[in-house]
This record gives C-alpha cells, sequence and structure tokens, in this order.
C-alpha cells in the first residue's frame, strides 16, 4: 500500500516511506510558551503570505474586512479599480483604530473616516481629509497614507502579507512552497464557489496542534467511527494511499457526496476527473488553510491564533453559485457530518494541548503515518529561522 511515489505536483522534498525512522515533534514549549508564540507573531504570522478569508466578502469597491491577525487588526478593501488593497486598522494620525472588529464586513462610499479626530483615507489608503488643519501648516497629506500591507488573492482566497515590500515573496511561491499546495485543485474552480455556510468554532488549543490533527489520521480509528465509514482508508490511520493524485482518498463503494449516507441532493462539480467524483481530498496550505474537497461541495478550516493555547477556527463551506441558488439547496447533510468530526477533533486537539502542557512532556515522536506533521514542522522550521532536522 505504500510504495512512494511522489507526484510531480509536488514540490518540497519528503523523506521516503520506506526510510523512515521515527522522528522528534516539536517540544512541549513550542505549543504553550509566549515566547514562543512572541517569536511565531513576527515570523509567521507578520512575515509571510497567511489566508485571512474569501474575496467574496469584498465584491464591490468601498466594500471592506477586517480581520484580528494574531493580535494585529488589519483590513482589506478594494479600491475603485476593484484591486485588493490591505491596510493596518490604525489612523495615521494618533494611531485610533479606524474600523471595528464586528461586523467584520461593510461598505464605506468612498474614504475611511477616523471615529477620532475625523480623518480620511481614500480606498488606496492616501489621506484626502483633514478637518481643521490649517492650511499654513505646511501640512503634507501624502506624507501620511494608511499603512499598507501585502493583499492578493488566489482561487477566491484572500492572502495577506505584514513583511515589508520587499520581504514578500510572490503569492504563487509561497502557495507552491509546501509538501501540499491548494494550487494542484485548479479544476474545481475554487475561485467560482461561494460560501453557504460558515461555523465558527473556539478551540484551546495551540494552532499547530490543530494543523498536525489534520494532517494525520492515527487517531481517526478511535475518534471518527463515522469517518472511517465513508473513507476506509483512514481505518488503518494512514491519510494517503500512495498512489491516488494530490493525496486523495477513495470514499466507500457506491459515494459520492461526504455525507452520513454517501449521497446528497446537491449538485456535484462539473468537469473534474472521473475519480474525483469518488474521492475525497485534503490539503494543507501553510500556516493556516485547509482544503477539504468533494464532489460537490468544498469545507476550508481557516486557523488564526488568538495566543499559545486558543485558536479560532473558521470553516466555511463553498458550493457552485447555481447549487446555492437552487429552492431546494440543502448542505445539511454535509454539514453535520463535518461538524461532528470538526467537533471531535477540536475535543481531543483540546486534550492533547493539556498533555503538552505537562512539565514532564519535552517532546515526542512520530512513527511513519504521523510523517505529514514532520513535513509542517520542517515547514515550521524554516519560517522560524529554526534549523531543520532533514
Ligand atoms: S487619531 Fe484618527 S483622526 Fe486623529
Ligand atoms: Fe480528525
Amino acid at each position: 500500500m505504500t510504495t512512494e511515489a511522489r507526484p510531480a505536483t509536488r514540490h518540497a522534498p519528503r523523506t521516503p516511506i520506506a526510510a523512515w525512522q521515527p522522528r522528534p515533534t516539536l517540544a512541549g514549549v513550542d505549543y504553550t510558551s509566549g515566547e514562543v508564540y512572541a517569536v511565531e507573531r513576527e515570523q509567521v504570522w507578520f512575515g509571510g503570505w497567511v489566508c485571512i478569508g474569501r474575496a467574496e466578502e469584498i465584491p464591490d469597491p468601498g466594500d471592506y474586512l477586517v480581520c484580528d491577525l494574531a493580535g494585529e487588526s488589519i483590513f482589506v478593501t478594494r479600491n475603485r479599480a476593484g484591486e485588493i488593497r490591505g491596510f493596518y486598522n490604525v489612523c495615521a494620525h494618533r494611531g485610533t483604530k479606524l474600523l471595528d472588529d464586528e461586523p467584520a464586513c461593510g461598505h464605506v462610499g468612498k474614504v475611511f473616516k477616523c471615529p477620532y479626530h475625523a480623518w480620511s483615507y481614500d480606498l488606496d489608503g492616501r489621506l484626502v481629509g483633514t478637518p481643521n488643519v490649517d492650511e499654513d501648516e505646511q501640512f503634507l497629506r501624502d506624507d501620511y497614507p494608511l499603512h499598507a500591507i501585502g493583499a492578493e488573492t488566489y482561487a477566491g482566497f484572500l492572502f495577506v502579507n505584514l513583511a515589508q515590500p520587499a520581504a514578500r515573496r510572490p503569492l504563487a511561491e509561497h502557495l507552491r512552497d509546501g509538501t501540499e499546495s491548494i494550487t494542484n485543485f485548479e479544476r474545481y474552480r475554487l475561485d467560482e464557489l461561494r460560501l453557504g455556510r460558515r461555523l465558527v468554532y473556539e478551540v484551546a488549543a495551540n494552532w499547530k496542534i490543530i494543523v498536525e490533527n489534520y494532517n494525520e489520521c492515527l487517531h481517526c480509528p478511535t475518534v471518527h467511527p463515522e469517518l472511517v465509514q465513508i473513507v476506509p482508508l483512514y481505518r488503518f490511520g494512514e491519510v494517503w494511499d500512495g498512489e491516488t493524485p494530490d493525496d486523495g482518498n477513495w470514499m466507500v463503494d457506491g459515494a459520492t457526496s461526504f455525507t452520513r449516507t454517501g449521497r446528497s441532493e446537491l449538485s456535484p462539480f462539473p468537469d473534474l476527473r472521473p475519480d474525483d467524483y469518488r474521492m475525497y481530498s485534503g490539503t494543507f496550505q501553510f500556516p493556516n488553510l485547509m482544503l477539504n474537497l468533494h464532489p460537490d461541495a468544498a469545507m476550508t478550516y481557516l486557523l488564526l491564533p488568538r495566543g499559545p493555547g486558543h485558536t479560532t477556527v473558521v470553516s466555511e463551506y463553498l458550493f457552485r453559485p447555481e447549487t446555492i441558488a437552487s429552492p431546494d439547496f440543502q448542505p445539511d447533510p454535509v454539514v453535520e457530518l463535518w461538524d461532528l468530526i470538526s467537533k471531535q477533533d477540536w475535543t481531543i486537539c483540546e486534550r492533547a494541548q493539556t498533555g503538552v502542557s505537562s512539565r514532564s512532556y519535552r517532546s515526542g515522536v512520530y512513527p511513519r503515518k504521523d510523517r505529514f506533521l514532520f513535513e509542517f514542522n520542517e515547514q515550521y522550521r524554516r519560517a522560524l529561522g529554526r534549523p531543520t532536522l532533514r
């Protein structure tokens, strides 16, 4: 079952499966310490591309989306030309927070106006209004724009980058940098999909525990009795049979949808590969996006860390727009199975967080079926500027 056949779609090297030897996990303090979290904020969350949501949240000029990214409030908007722009949520006058976190989405006509002294900024972040600043002050508005961040889209996902412009890698390069990549799934036409349901979970676990849990299925036979019914390979603790492309896995015979019955009333996505209609594919995009693909639905997890021991997980269910528009649109069977699996995962992740917080826990071990976790840890070490172990 496990001959290593590295598909051409993969970009980062992997350890051949046959040569796998037990490898160490991250250290306990990596999941619990404020010092490590402070480094992660700079290197991971403010140092590279991070997903913050879907572009459909801001379809028109003046629409905006506010996000608390690891404690930094930022927002993205669309300018008059429809281009995405991103900024720190901070007034250039005396630093006041411009936009509220709730509601996260909104719309302005032409300008963002600060609630303190009413300075205003256009959709490109230029300071255009400074009430009561007199003409004889020789005040140059051009010198005080909003602080810009990188903001781009790929496949309908919004990505931001808080690094200095010269330090920003091209988004496409970042997306293809890991052992897995959402760029392998263009045939699903993700940019055309639309939000049908959103669930938000507050999880008392470090974001890396959630990523690691996502990338292995050793826990599936014990934690997910319903999941292993629909994806039989998961009974054996494996996440990929090494032969199907892009980490896809066969659903049980006869299943055409990711539901308890294996069926749904949702229309299948058009123009997939024949095998896709019987498969579930899951992929992790470093650092915080997990993409689950089914024949008729996509589901994403977006991780937003709130501290070393707390993560907000936004779970969005995406469908074809015409499926959502149909009068008999019924996403419940897919949502119910995923919601059940999600809650099973969060419960066990919180339990793992408790355990790794013990003073007795220095580090654990990855057997072979945990190999994707090691790959994630290697990417994490690279992002933090630590030596890799390979
Ligand atoms: S702090 Fe924003 S206008 Fe004064
Ligand atoms: Fe799980």
